[in-house]
């Protein structure tokens, strides 16, 4: 199955977005350069020192509220939520906040924004670490998914905010309803959101007065950990596009920034680059039964490598895209994505106008590596699945599972969960539905990848250890 399939496209209303989009423009705009000076070096760990050094100091986009908005957030959170956050100390409701919203604390100033939000003197503006900045069993690694982030609760909250205050709603709160952008959280909706951003703009960036007519699926998605790109020629799950520094450059299309803005920055991207490529995989942790990891490890070989490769000093990566059919897993991602967005990216800037082959119809997913594999649950690319154990238990994955915040499922690898054969009916609010990831849900499956469904249970024990290791 190689066609892209649009099975229920949803046209937006092209001119009341753009103008949504548009007036994104006229907000609080930091002059971006002045915040980050860079020392030129040929060094790629001096390139990525400065690469992260961008994200976490150079706002990109223009800000999207204040830190003492943020702060009052709380007044607009549901009743239960309001009065512990009423009786709480200012340290405590921002802790409770980021917890509502998924945030992690940057480990620079722990006490300041979050990882992923840019402090600006005139407020906060995310940036790529807010998705690709997360946690695991309490810990924060740059780099690593944010599989907390309630990026829909958190624009909400803001929009009903800026509605208590009588403020008109700002453009990025009006959008969310057009685009939703995440219905579990710690997956977002971006790629739909780069479709629609690259479909106000031409070839050369500059922006359309009338965008090109794309049609889009909303599909949430969980990103892959940073410290895998390394290994990749091309990225995303569908390895569509090679490998670039353009490439990663899609979410800096929001129209506060012109065409020349966002070309004079792919310097500062080749380092974002560097940066994305040093990260390390993590080491387990925890305890793991070596000699059973050893009896696993020729089993993974013979079972899992012809698709994730092998591991050690002389492992091998063999990036291989996977039929869909074979594969099994969600394909909404797959179809959801419109060929003329993937065209646009060949033909644009951001292929070389034709010079990087893009692949315009992928028929499956690419076989992601597996280092450091512990510690980026859920898994699969819709991140459906909580633990590794459930990865090897097809029948066993549950419908709906609710994740504790900061607990480690030290026996099945992965989040420590609650399962449900349903969603609990006294969950109401669509807050609290966010919260639980409901398999049920359009593009969200758990279903497929049967490939260990050939190992006995005692060599899945095995490869489930040796998968500790990696
Ligand atoms: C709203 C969340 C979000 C933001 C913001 C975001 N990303 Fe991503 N990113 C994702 C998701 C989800 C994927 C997986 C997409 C896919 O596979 O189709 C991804 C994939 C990637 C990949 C591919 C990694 C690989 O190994 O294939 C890179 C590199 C990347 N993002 C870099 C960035 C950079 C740089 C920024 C900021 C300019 C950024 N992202 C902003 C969510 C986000
Ligand atoms: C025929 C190719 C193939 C084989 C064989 C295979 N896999 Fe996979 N695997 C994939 C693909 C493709 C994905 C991505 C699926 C998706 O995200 O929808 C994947 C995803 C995974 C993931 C989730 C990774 C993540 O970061 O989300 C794990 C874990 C995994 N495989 C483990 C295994 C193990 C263990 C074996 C052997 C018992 C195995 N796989 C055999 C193709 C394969």
């Amino acid at each position: 199955m190689t066609a892209i399939q649009h099975d229920s496209p949803i046209v937006a209303e092209r001119p009341a977005l753009v103008l949504l989009l548009l007036l994104l423009s006229a907000s609080n705009w930091a002059t971006a350069d002045e915040l980050a000076a860079a020392t030129v070096s040929s060094t790629s760990s001096e390139a990525a020192a400065r690469g992260y050094r961008y994200l976490t100091t150079k706002p990109y986009q223009p800000v999207d509220f204040t830190a003492a908005e943020f702060d009052a957030l709380w007044k607009v959170w549901p009743p239960e939520l309001k009065v512990a956050a009423e009786k709480a100390t200012p340290a405590e409701r921002r802790r409770l906040a980021f917890s509502r919203y998924g945030l992690v604390p940057n480990p620079d100033s722990p006490d300041g924004a979050p990882l992923g939000v840019v402090d600006t003197p005139m407020g906060w503006a995310m940036n790529c670490l807010s998705c690709h900045g997360g946690k695991v069993a309490g810990r924060v690694i740059p780099g690593l998914a944010n599989s907390h982030y309630a990026f829909q609760t958190l624009i909400q909250d803001v929009a009903n905010a800026e509605l208590a205050s009588g403020q008109p709603l700002s453009p990025r709160q009006a959008n969310t309803a057009l685009i939703p952008l995440g219905r579990s959280n710690g997956t977002t909706n971006a790629q739909t959101a780069s479709v629609l951003l690259s479909s106000l703009r031409d070839r050369e960036l500059h922006l359309l007065e009338t965008p090109r007519k794309v049609p889009f699926e909303n599909y949430d998605l969980d990103a892959p950990p940073f410290w895998n790109t390394k290994k990749k020629s091309h990225l995303y799950i569908d390895g569509f596009v090679p490998k670039t520094a353009r490439v990663i450059m899609q979410f800096v299309l929001v129209p506060a920034n012109s065409a020349e803005t966002i070309k004079s920055w792919e310097s500062d991207f080749q380092d974002v680059l560097a940066w994305i490529e040093s990260v390390e995989a993590p080491k387990y942790p925890y305890a793991i039964d070596r000699d059973l990891a050893e009896r696993g490890r020729p089993i993974f070989n013979r079972a899992c490598a012809e698709c994730h490769g092998t591991y050690g000093p002389s492992g091998s990566y063999p990036e291989k895209r996977v039929d869909i059919a074979e594969i099994g897993t969600d394909r909404l991602r797959l179809d959801g994505m419109p060929v003329e967005h993937r065209r646009f990216y060949q033909e644009s800037w951001f292929g070389e106008f034709g010079k990087l082959e893009v692949v315009e119809q992928p028929t499956g997913y690419v076989a992601p590596p597996l280092d450091g594999v512990w510690a980026s649950a859920p898994y699969f690319h819709n991140g459906s699945v909580p633990t590794l154990w459930h990865v090897l238990h097809e029948a066993k994955r549950p419908t709906v599972w609710l994740r504790s915040e900061d607990g480690y499922d030290h026996e099945r690898v992965g989040l420590e969960v609650t399962e449900f054969d349903k969603l609990p009916p006294e969950v109401r609010r669509a807050d609290d539905k966010r919260r639980y990831f409901n398999t049920r849900l359009r593009g969200k499956s758990a279903a497929g990848h049967s490939f260990p469904e050939q190992l006995n249970e005692g060599e899945k024990r095995a490869v489930l250890e040796y998968l500790k290791s990696l």
